[in-house]
Parts: C-alpha cells; sequence; structure tokens
C-alpha cells in the first residue's frame, strides 16, 4: 500500500485496515493536545490543482497533528499556471525528497500518472476529475461504521443510496467500489442524464461480478426505499458544460432530499453528504441539520482518515527497508507506538 490511488483494486481486508487505522486515530483528535510525534522528519507535500475546503485543511491538519513538515500548493501558486507540464512539477517537487505527495486534479488520472512517474514518493489520490477520491469514501464508512456501532453485520449488508450528480461525481465512483467490497446493496438515484443506465450496463457496474446489487432508479421514492444510508451528491454545475437537468428547481423538485420524502420512504436512514452542499437544491436544510444528518461527523472523521492514510504511506515506506517478516512487523509495531504516543 505504497500509494493510495482509488478504492478500486483494495481487497476488503485493506479497506477495514485502512478503517481501522483510521480508528485509532479519532481518539488523538478528542486529545486536548492533538499532536502526536508519528511523522516527525517527514515532508508531505498537497498538490491541489481543483478548489477544496475540507479536503485540503484536513489534510494539512492531519500532517500537522502527525508532526510532519506539511507545505501546501495551489492551482494559483503552482507553475503549471505558467505553461509546466504536471510530469515537471512533480519532478521539480520530487527533487525535494517529499515522502508523500497528496494530488487534487481535475483530470482523471493525474495522481497515477504521478505515481508511475515519482519513484520514492507516496501518492495519495485526493479527487482526480470524475474518477475516483478514495479518502472521501474512506471517511464516509468510518462515519457509517460509528452510526452503525451497536449494529450486528456492522457495515456489511446494508442498502446505500446515493442520490445525485453520479455521472461527474468522483465521490460516488469510490463509495461504489467501497460498498461493493463490502456486498452492499447500492442505488444510483438520479434523472437519466445524471444516472445513465448505463452503469448498470455490462461494462460497468452490471458486469457479474457486481452481483446485480448495483441499481439505476430514476424516482426517487423508488430509490430511496428501505435505505439504510443515504449519500446525497452536490449538483457540480461547474462540470456540467451541457444541460444536463432542464432546470435547477425542476431538479430539485423531482430529486431533493427532504425530510418528508425519508420519513416515508427510508425513515431510518441516516444521511451523509461529501460537502459543498447545494442547500435547497440537492438536499433541504432541514435533513442537513436533522437529527440523522451526519455531516459534521464526516468533516471531523476526515482528518482521522487522512492520519491514518498518512501513516500508512508513511508505514509502507518503512517497511521496504525491512529484510524480513519480523522486522517488518517490528516496524510497524514501532511505527504504531509513536504514532499514538503509547
Ligand atoms: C467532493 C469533491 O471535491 O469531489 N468534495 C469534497 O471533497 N469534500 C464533492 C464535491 O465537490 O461535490
Amino acid at each position: 500500500m505504497r500509494h493510495l490511488l482509488g478504492i478500486e483494486g483494495l481487497t476488503k481486508k485493506e479497506l477495514y485496515a485502512y478503517l481501522n487505522n483510521a480508528k485509532t486515530f479519532v481518539e488523538v483528535g478528542n486529545r486536548e493536545l492533538k499532536k502526536v510525534p508519528a511523522l516527525r522528519g517527514r515532508t508531505i507535500i498537497n498538490l491541489f490543482l481543483e478548489p477544496s475546503t475540507r479536503t485540503r485543511t484536513s489534510f494539512e491538519i492531519a500532517g500537522k497533528r502527525m508532526s510532519a513538515d506539511v507545505v501546501n500548493i495551489g492551482a494559483s501558486d503552482s507553475s503549471t499556471k505558467k505553461g509546466e507540464t504536471l510530469l515537471d512539477t512533480a519532478r521539480t517537487l520530487q527533487a525535494m525528497s517529499p515522502d508523500v505527495l497528496v494530488v487534487r486534479h481535475s483530470q482523471s488520472g493525474a495522481p497515477h500518472f504521478l505515481a508511475r512517474m515519482l519513484k520514492n514518493t507516496s501518492v495519495v489520490n485526493a479527487g482526480d476529475g470524475t474518477h475516483e477520491h478514495p479518502t472521501q469514501a474512506l471517511l464516509d464508512l468510518l462515519t457509517i461504521m460509528q452510526a452503525f456501532e451497536k449494529r450486528p453485520d456492522g457495515i456489511e449488508k446494508l442498502r446505500v443510496a446515493i442520490v445525485g450528480d453520479v455521472h461527474h461525481s468522483r465521490v460516488a465512483r469510490s463509495n461504489v467500489w467501497a460498498h461493493h467490497l463490502l456486498g452492499n446493496e447500492v442505488h444510483l438515484v438520479g434523472p437519466p442524464a445524471l444516472v445513465s443506465p448505463d452503469f448498470v450496463g455490462p461494462k460497468c457496474f452490471g458486469a457479474p461480478q457486481f452481483g446485480g446489487k448495483i441499481k439505476v432508479f430514476h424516482q426517487i421514492e423508488r430509490g430511496l426505499e428501505g435505505a439504510d444510508v443515504v449519500i446525497v451528491l452536490r449538483m457540480q454545475l461547474e462540470r456540467q458544460h451541457d444541460h444536463f437537468v432542464p432546470t435547477l428547481q425542476e431538479y430539485t423538485d423531482e430529486f431533493c432530499v427532504t425530510e418528508n420524502r425519508l420519513m416515508q420512504y427510508a425513515p431510518q436512514a441516516v444521511v451523509l453528504h461529501p460537502g459543498p452542499m447545494n442547500r435547497g437544491t440537492e438536499i433541504s436544510s432541514e435533513v442537513a441539520d436533522g437529527d440523522r444528518s451526519l455531516v459534521e461527523r464526516q468533516v471531523n472523521n476526515g482528518v482521522a482518515v487522512r492520519m491514518g492514510v498518512l501513516f500508512a504511506m508513511c508505514n509502507a515506506q518503512a517497511q521496504r527497508g525491512a529484510t524480513s517478516v519480523d522486522e517488518r512487523e517490528q516496524t510497524s509495531i514501532q511505527m504504531r507506538q509513536t504514532a499514538v504516543g503509547e
């Protein structure tokens, strides 16, 4: 696990390892002094070439809470603005020997390209185009895990409805992969232009490996029915260059997640939203601020998840130097003890 580029390709065991790792760090965030020496002497570069508030801030806080040296580069201060290629930017950064490069990019596949090119740096995907946003799916799962702590099956055997602009959503894709690994049923809900029936075609999530557990619904009532978890997606107007919906008002009338709809079709459901929210468009304020909303918990968990991921990346690098299984185990134990200050 030297890089974290997506949820696709992870095993269920690896998924749980990331979640359990994150759980350890939730506790650090509850301490009065929220700092552990785990990544002292490590350098983390956050290269965010697309707007971000939550993800960027939480990666920064995560790195700092782990005592790493954290450098942030945004679109406006990066030389890509002056015409430098992504590869040249990355090579320049690599020459400064960072341990981890966290990348957000508008092009799907950009972090994968960097991971292939950079030899000694771990790459973490913080959202690439419409492709994946693995740490968001992990923090969503951690949040669901806490909400269903007492449920005998934990985060398995759930019905999860993902409502909204699935077409443009990397959050949706990472979540679909994650819930597929857990064997959960996923409902993709929205108008046909935003949730294409092709999603459940043989070349996509309709492939036999998904076992018919991923379904498309163009009527919100049917899509929400019996859901344990509802993940609401933002209408990504900045990526909608064509007219995907006739008017926003029509979208809202048909697909806004409201308390009325939830009470009727998914009364037990908890609600998540990756943010930023368009209140009154895809989610009503009553839901966003109501008892079933886990939105604030998600943000809180984002820091712990990213601490866990940064730790796992550096741990994987330290293990590369180990020559035996015993030595690997020892390195891991030592790192974990330093991590949480045991
Ligand atoms: C998401 C993203 O950027 O993909 N936001 C986030 O990371 N918190 C979802 C979105 O922008 O709608």
